[in-house]
């Protein structure tokens, strides 16, 4: 029987999956179930990197906010009158209130407890009877900012003030992707679910095309991609892994469904001809195809429970059509049940992993970046 071990991080438990992929073992099975290993991925990882927190288009005018719970940390994201958007840790700096909920618009943020006000930028704009209390200066108790940064319309976070910018941690993936022109896209739908596994494990999931033929085997498998020879590992030039699917057509629709024309500036380019599909570390996958483009945000909850948003993204133009609506339907019906089918994989491989007779397995060679991604997080949560 596998069970969780006193010396958690020793790397001699994980010295099978630091082999070359053919002869490589899976991770422990307590990684994917342990409170200790999730609590030093949280310090490790997400703590230290950018991570993937939605659109601008969730926050379009001035005002506008949504809030989430991101690793354990509640936080405010929040467009200022000034047009920019900022994060702020979603806790009140008199007795730690939380400030919003939801999303919504807002003028001010005002605490549900004393009424403490803050502005749109975060500056503690008002604090009632506080005047008798020594040395007490509103300039000191804003609100908490966390640093926030965008590209291409997608806002990342850092809770790591001395991180390197985004553009770096993202590197050779602007370029690469800049022929689908994403910053133009708008989020047209987004959609929540929670589910029952760890994230690491909807994340492998969604790098591998070795599941397709079983997984969706009625849905996408119907398509070219599912088969290896049109489907492989690119070079990445920074913090994310990234693969390319050779097929006709739109990877975005059922067979036989009809769909939007392609994205203009692919013309005549290779991704005219397939998916470019990266995976930025840890944890977002975004999928770029000849028409759309579409995102999986991931919100670790704890070892055993994670939060996936699914974000659908079609040029501005689009969205402008008369029939947008109807054609946009076909896109939805295939994400909704792949969606649904992936997720009923991972919850389903959660069961079979908590099991006290689960141990670790082999990988195909269909599986390359399960391993790789596997590594990138052993490299974090291992080092210093
Ligand atoms: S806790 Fe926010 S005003 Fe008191
Ligand atoms: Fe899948």
């Amino acid at each position: 029987m596998t069970s969780e071990p006193a010396n958690l991080f020793d790397p001699a438990h994980f010295a099978g999956v630091r082999k070359p992929l053919l002869e490589a073992e899976t991770l422990p099975v307590w990684a994917y179930t342990s409170e200790a290993f999730y609590k030093r991925e949280v310090e490790r990882i997400f703590m230290k990197v950018w991570n993937f927190l939605g659109r601008g288009e969730q926050v379009a005018a001035p005002g506008d906010f949504f809030t989430a719970t991101f690793a354990g940390v509640p936080l405010i994201v929040l467009r200022g009158e000034d047009g920019k958007v900022r994060a702020f840790a979603n806790t009140c700096r008199h007795r730690g209130s939380e400030l919003l909920e939801g999303k919504g618009n807002c003028k001010a943020i005002i605490c549900p407890y004393h009424s403490w006000t803050y502005g749109l930028d975060g500056r503690l704009v008002g604090a009632p009877e506080m005047g008798q209390t020594a040395g007490f200066r509103n300039e000191d108790h804003g609100l908490l900012p966390i640093r926030l940064e965008t590209w291409a319309g997608f806002l990342f976070v850092c809770f790591d003030p001395q991180a390197a910018p985004l553009s770096q941690y993202l590197g050779g993936l602007v370029e690469k992707v800049a022929p689908y022109g994403l910053g133009d896209m708008v989020l047209a739908r987004r959609r929540e679910y929670t589910m029952e596994c760890n994230w690491k494990l909807f994340v492998e999931n969604a790098k591998e095309s070795y599941h397709i033929a079983t997984v969706h085997k009625s849905t996408i498998n119907k398509y070219a991609s599912a088969r290896s020879s049109g489907y492989w590992v690119e070079e990445a030039k920074g913090e994310y892994c990234v693969t390319f699917a050779k097929h006709e057509g739109s990877m975005a629709l059922l067979q036989g469904d009809s769909g939007f024309p392609l994205i203009e500036s692919l013309e005549g380019l290779r991704e005219a001809g397939g998916t470019c599909a990266p995976l930025i570390y840890p944890s977002t996958y975004l999928a770029c195809t000849i028409d759309c483009a579409w995102y999986l945000e991931l919100h670790p909850m704890g070892p055993n429970r994670t939060k996936l948003i699914h974000g659908s993204l079609f040029p501005r133009e689009r969205l402008a059509r008369e029939d947008f609506a109807e054609v946009a339907a076909h896109y939805y019906k295939r994400w909704d049940i792949t969606t649904d089918e992936d997720i009923v994989a991972s919850d389903r491989q959660q069961r079979g992993l908590t099991s006290p007779l689960a141990m670790p397995g082999r990988f195909s060679h269909r599986e390359p970046l399960v391993h790789t991604i596997d590594n990138w997080i052993l490299d974090r949560v291992l080092g210093d």
